[in-house]
């Protein structure tokens, strides 16, 4: 439970970030970012040791320093920390919360795990719920036209063992899904997601077969 000078911070944290990604046109806009915070707020009751707090200030700023949503995520960095001691975040929170935004993306992930504190392990898995399922397929098809990538191509293969460099040269639409979206359920850390991935995880399967069944004009 949060106490009421926290519950303060947290709002002063949520408009921070509405209005640094007011002008996202890649999926990673604020409604992104409530949706993970939702999430959060689904996963913490099954994570009763997880400290409410770092959890929801990760959420709401897990996307304001990265270098695909900001143009000089350095620069981001500082202005957040400045902006962290302005809100008086303790030092130690605000050291749990820099550690977790900096570690639980995708892409730094591929090559080596990270590891995670509790609090950081309920926000990547909030934040790879909403990589899947329904809202993951319109976010993937989003970033695809955004990125002017192709939807499908034959002659394209999806790659296996991706590193960070091949993350970063975008395939078509489809080949993300073989390349990274159908990959996440398997790695939930939590028991809660592990649960709401499998629903999710299943409407993708079904939405990739069907759409290459209608790409070939298999379908009857
Ligand atoms: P993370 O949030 O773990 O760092 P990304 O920000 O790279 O991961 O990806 C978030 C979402 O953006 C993906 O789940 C997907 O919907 C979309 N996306 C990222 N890379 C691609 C890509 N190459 N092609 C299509 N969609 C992508
Ligand atoms: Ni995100």
């Amino acid at each position: 439970m949060l106490n009421d000078e926290q519950t303060i911070k947290i709002s002063r944290v949520r408009q921070y970030t509405q209005q640094k990604l007011a002008h996202d046109y890649s999926g990673h806009d604020f409604s992104h970012i409530e949706r993970v915070v939702n999430l959060c707020h689904r996963i913490l009751p099954t994570e009763p040791t997880a400290n409410d707090f770092v959890v929801l200030m990760s959420a709401y700023l897990h996307d304001v320093i990265d270098d695909k949503v900001v143009e000089n995520s350095l620069a981001a960095k500082n202005e957040l920390l400045l902006f962290l001691q302005e809100l008086s975040i303790l030092p130690d929170e605000q050291i749990a919360i820099l550690e977790i935004i900096e570690k639980m993306s995708y892409c730094k992930n591929l090559t080596q795990k990270q590891a995670l504190s509790l609090e950081g392990m309920i926000v990547q898995d909030a934040d790879r719920l909403d990589a899947i399922g329904a809202i993951g397929i319109g976010r993937t098809f989003y970033y695809g036209g955004n990125k002017k990538n192709q939807m499908h191509d034959l002659n394209q293969a999806a790659r296996a063992d991706l590193t960070e460099v091949d993350y970063r040269h975008s395939n078509t639409v489809i080949n993300h899904f073989y390349e990274k979206l159908f990959l996440l359920q398997a790695q939930m850390n939590t028991e809660a997601a592990k649960q709401l991935a499998q629903e999710r995880h299943q409407f993708m399967l079904d939405f990739v077969a069907r759409f290459e069944k209608e790409w070939l004009g298999d379908d009857q």
